[in-house]
């Protein structure tokens, strides 16, 4: 891969229910910021390393720039995900009866209800970042997991097959600060249950020393 090579995406998203085209456009424009961070700290620390090592006096330096990276490259992704797994005009809200997403969430948690409280009571954990439901590739189990920032608490090898923005700028034009809960339930009424079902493996992927 090229150095700083990542083009921002375009996504043919609008019209959600619940969520203005006006937060999406801002949105967007966020996330082409997450791009534009990734390429430039992958090509400021690309500089650092040219010559074979990271001299001592670079490491302040060369340890802030990977450490922001970690930051811009998990935002830029996971905005991916998350514009991917929302649905032009809306969905149908919860999956339906015959949903392969449906039969993981009763496996793992008992019942769709009791993954969804899970889920819905991780989106309104105080503090900025993400709630992500992943699916473990290696037995098909999904799981729910709350993100500091962008770059905390992603679990390492876990498949997001659902991921839901809970920073304010994500619904602010939309409703007000405390108003989370809100937004979480338009963010329900827009899933593509289809993108979410197609990145799920089933548990046939096997793992690295499985
Ligand atoms: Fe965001």
């Amino acid at each position: 891969m090229t150095i700083g090579s990542y083009k921002p995406r375009t996504f043919n998203l609008s019209n959600l229910k619940g969520i203005s085209d006006a937060t999406l456009e801002m949105h967007f424009k966020l996330y082409e910021g997450y791009v534009k961070e990734t390429n430039n700290l992958s090509d400021r620390i690309s500089a650092f390393i040219q010559d074979g090592n990271v001299d001592q006096d670079e490491m302040p330096a060369y340890s802030e720039l990977t450490r922001r990276l970690g930051f811009e490259y998990n935002g830029m992704v996971l905005h991916e995900y998350y514009f991917d797994n929302l649905k032009t005009c809306g969905g149908s809200g919860d999956p339906n009866n015959t949903s392969t997403f449906l039969k993981a969430a009763e496996t793992s948690f008992g019942s769709y209800d009791i993954w969804k409280a899970d889920f819905v009571g991780i989106g309104k954990m105080r503090g900025v970042g993400w709630a992500i439901c992943y699916e473990n590739p290696a037995n098909g189990r999904i799981s729910n997991h709350w993100i500091t920032l962008h770059e905390t608490g992603n679990v390492a090898g876990f498949n997001p097959i659902l991921v839901m923005d809970v920073w304010e700028h994500a619904y602010l034009l939309d409703y007000k600060p405390a108003e989370r809960p809100k937004y979480i339930e338009a963010f329900f009424s827009n899933i593509d249950w289809t993108t979410v079902e197609g990145r799920a493996k089933g548990g046939n992927v096997r793992r690295a020393g499985a």
